[in-house]
């Protein structure tokens, strides 16, 4: 059967330029082309006579405009920022877009096209009786954009399939995934992130379709060179990225979306966690035991155990009877607090539960079309759920928070958040998800209809726990984690992948999930390291945990019942392993919280993939099994049951081996020994590695920093070490310590200086160690000029060290060949 037809806009009839702006009138509808950046357009097209306003709860960051060239010929409008052009055919109304030196690409084949939708079309399909609401959410705009034969596309967030998403078809709707685990697939999961990076040889684009509404992404799948967007909601509306490179697309996407977070430094060290620390006795227990075997822990999350009755914002009288107790003997520790919120509020409007009673008083929760508040069933029985699109219930929301802040928890796990709901007691036969009804109406005055706002949810939700925490704690910076979001979360939270399982297939999963994560915007990532449903087991588990050294967001999780999983729980040898790892990570912590200031200050992903850092390599694009870590480090991880050895791919660039040091021979490719516990990792060479001393916890001052320079036999390097006091605004007040370090090629005489510290920061008193890694021993170094001879010769790492008391001020060090 042929697809219905399709209305398209028929040629312009006038047009007008606006500041930053171009308005096109069709015989039908509208195009408004907005020059939001030198390097970004905005297009939107109505099929009506006039734009949606903008939407109270629209949570995209306010940029000033820039110009717009504008000309128009008989044929077509012409528009230009400094470094795009576009062309809008003015017979059709399709768009063409150009690089300044007329590469073209993202060429639409033909103008928007819109029509009505069925609710079959979609996947929205609720009950027998479900229907899209009349108006604008029966009215589904289509796009069709070349593909050019050479083009990778990657990003569209979390969801488990390839890498390179071409040749595949992906909808943007967040839902409880109802399969557990995370099989390989296109499917949609709990986040979505309608963004897609195109990348081919010396030209990399993006496009983030700015629609909540519901909306697929046709990649190639229904014809190889097609891209096909879709979406409800009667509008299209989408930003184009210019690039040229993967890097500067996803700068570009989170101009538009926002930066992520800058997370406090606990929140980078690692985080133990399950479903079933059922009482204060165990989470005491739990905390001492990793002091015991000396594992360093940051964090102990706490689920839904510690609440009574699964009521949120309680504290279960018994199991945690004195919570503020329970959270000062973690602080003793160095450990932080987190604790878990659901949205769902629990439907006891008897017993004076003070957030259902208050909630329904201030008409805070989600009505259904009915006008009445919308009920459904998650953990504590029949629930209500906040309409997190009204900024006064987002603030009373961040209010309820008290019960937990005050008791001094540290951060907000928001879990459920899709939000997932069921229609009848979790657990009884039968049960199948309730959603939301699509007709449902939120936002300040019920402006908006749930099918708009739903995938918005979790991220309205994770903007109200961390405007809360900013709020009541003005002096720390919000911490707060999500299962749910849309781009755009991570201006709020950090978000971990929600329930994967105890398996090999979901330990490789992660790899291209959480990059595919980071090209959309979301830095702070991870998944349950072990795996959530199921038991995991020794050799997963050692695996497991050496590849999470690398997550940015590390931390051990699993489902209640299952076996334990905590490092020691496999026995001496990988628990030994597992220290190993977890004390990597903090060793490496110094250059991860650099990345996450790089991140903070351009959306630089910590964890990538290759075709980031190297976009040249068209051959390395659709790599999904080795990531790079920031720019420095490349690593290779295992996923495999016995495996002990693999197969890596050598980007173009000189090479090192983290644990010996060696520089490695040029070539494509090499086999690297890969026993449990020796995960391959590689330097770049022109790196300078920042390393801290191994703590308990990061509430423990630094007191060494290594500083380990990878000389490249041609190039010269630089690093620039950002620090802070790991907590706090300070940071955006100058209150910063920048040392800028930098490495002459080997070929020029292997150097490496430290320039002065820069900002207000003061590092506590510590030792410096620097290390430069050398084909051979050097006959001296010279030390500020001076030779010395308080260096030696390091053999097991190839490297020539000194340490000094870092005083803050220049220095350098030089080879005496
Ligand atoms: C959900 C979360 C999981 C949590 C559980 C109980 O399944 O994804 O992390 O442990 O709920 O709260």
């Amino acid at each position: 059967m042929d697809a219905p037809a399709l209305a398209h806009p028929g040629p312009i009839l006038t047009w007008e330029r606006q500041p930053a702006a171009l308005l096109a009138r069709h015989e039908r509808g509208l195009t408004r082309i907005d020059a939001v950046a030198p390097d970004i357009l905005r297009v939107r097209f109505s099929p009506g006579s006039a734009l949606q306003p903008p939407r109270a709860w629209g949570s995209l960051p306010d940029l000033p405009a820039t110009e717009l060239g504008l000309s128009g010929d008989d044929e077509a409008l012409h528009l230009f920022v400094e470094r795009l052009a576009a062309r809008l055919d003015r017979t059709s109304g399709a768009l063409t877009f150009a690089t300044p030196g007329g590469s073209e690409f993202a060429r639409d084949l033909a103008p928007p096209g819109w029509r009505e939708v069925a609710i079959e079309e979609t996947a929205l399909a609720q009950g027998p009786d479900a229907e899209l609401p009349p108006g604008a959410a029966r009215t589904g705009v289509f796009l069709r954009k070349r593909l050019a034969p050479d083009e990778g596309c990657f990003g569209l967030g979390q969801r488990p399939g390839r890498l390179d998403r071409r040749h595949r078809r992906f909808t943007n709707w967040t839902v409880d995934i109802s399969s557990p685990g995370h099989c390989r697939g296109e499917e949609n999961m709990y986040q979505a992130h309608p963004v897609l990076l195109a990348v081919r040889p010396r030209l990399a684009w993006g496009l983030f379709l700015h629609s909540t509404w519901y909306s697929t992404f046709d990649v190639g799948a229904g014809d190889s060179d097609v891209l096909t967007l879709f979406t409800l909601g009667g509008e299209l509306d989408y930003y184009l990225f210019a690039g040229p490179t993967p890097a500067a697309v996803v700068e570009q996407l989170t101009r538009v979306t926002g930066r992520p977070a800058l997370p406090p430094l606990w929140a980078l060290g690692y985080h133990q966690s399950r479903w079933g620390y059922a009482s204060d006795a165990e989470v005491r227990a739990v905390a001492r035991t990793f002091r015991e075997r000396d594992i360093p822990l940051d964090a102990i999350h706490l689920d839904i155990d510690y609440m009574d009755g699964f009521r949120v914002f309680t504290w279960h009288p018994q199991r945690f009877a004195a919570p503020a107790e329970t959270v000062a003997a973690l602080h003793a520790e160095g450990i932080r607090a987190v604790a878990i919120v659901d949205p769902g509020v629990k439907k006891d409007l008897t017993s004076g539960y003070p957030v259902a009673d208050a909630g329904l008083r201030g008409g805070h929760f989600v009505r259904g079309p009915d006008g009445e508040p919308f009920s459904g069933w998650v953990w504590p029985g029949e629930s209500l759920f906040p309409d997190f699109c009204r900024a006064d219930t987002r603030r009373w929301w961040g209010e309820q928070q008290a019960a937990l802040l005050d008791a001094g928890v540290d951060g907000i796990w928001c879990d459920m958040n899709e939000p997932a709901i069921v229609d009848r007691p979790i657990g009884t036969e039968g049960e199948r998800a309730r959603p939301i009804p699509l007709a449902a109406r939120q936002g300040e005055a019920g402006e908006a209809l749930h099918v708009e706002t739903h995938n918005l949810y979790g991220t309205l939700m994770a903007r109200a726990a961390a405007e809360g925490l900013a709020r009541r704690r003005p002096q720390r910076r919000p911490w707060v984690l999500t299962r749910a979001g849309y781009t755009g979360v991570q201006r709020w939270a950090a978000s971990w992948m929600g329930d994967n399982r105890s398996s090999w297939e979901d330990l490789e999963t992660s790899l291209p999930q959480l990059a595919s994560m980071g090209l959309a915007g979301s830095a702070h990532v991870g998944v349950d390291i072990g795996g959530f449903y199921g038991d995991c087991f020794a050799e997963l588990f050692a695996r497991w945990i050496e590849v999470g050294t690398f997550y940015p967001f590390m931390r051990n999780h699993t489902q209640c019942g299952s076996r334990p999983q905590e490092p020691w729980a496999f026995g001496p040898q990988v628990e030994a392993l597992a220290r190993a790892a977890i004390r990597l990570r903090y060793r490496l912590l110094p250059y991860l919280y650099t990345l996450a200031h790089l991140a903070h200050r351009r959306g630089e992903p910590l964890l990538r993939p290759l075709l980031y850092d190297f976009p040249d390599a068209a051959h390395l694009h659709p790599i999904e099994d080795q990531l790079m870590v920031g720019p420095q480090l490349m690593i290779a991880p295992v996923y495999r049951p016995g495996v002990r050895r693999r197969l890596v791919e050598l980007p173009p660039a000189t090479w090192y081996d983290l644990r010996t040091g060696a520089r490695l021979a040029k070539r494509d490719a090499l086999i690297a020994e890969a026993p449990p516990g020796a995960l391959p990792i590689f330097v770049r060479g022109g790196a300078i590695l920042t390393l801290g001393n191994v703590r308990r916890s990061t509430m423990e001052p630094l007191t060494e920093l290594t500083i380990e320079a990878y000389p490249d036999p041609q190039a010269p390097g630089e690093w620039t070490l950002i620090e802070d006091a790991g907590e706090g605004l300070d940071y955006q007040h100058g209150g910063l310590a920048e040392t800028h370090l930098a490495i002459a090629s080997l070929r020029d005489g292997a150097a490496l200086s430290i320039a002065a510290r820069s900002g207000a920061y003061q590092p506590p008193p510590r030792r410096l160690i620097l290390r430069l890694h050398l084909p051979e021993a050097p006959a001296g170094l010279r030390l500020d000029g001076r030779t010395s001879d308080a260096w030696r010769w390091r053999a097991a790492e190839r490297a020539a060290e000194i340490a000094l008391a870092d005083d803050g001020a220049a220095h350098r060090i030089e080879v005496i060949p």
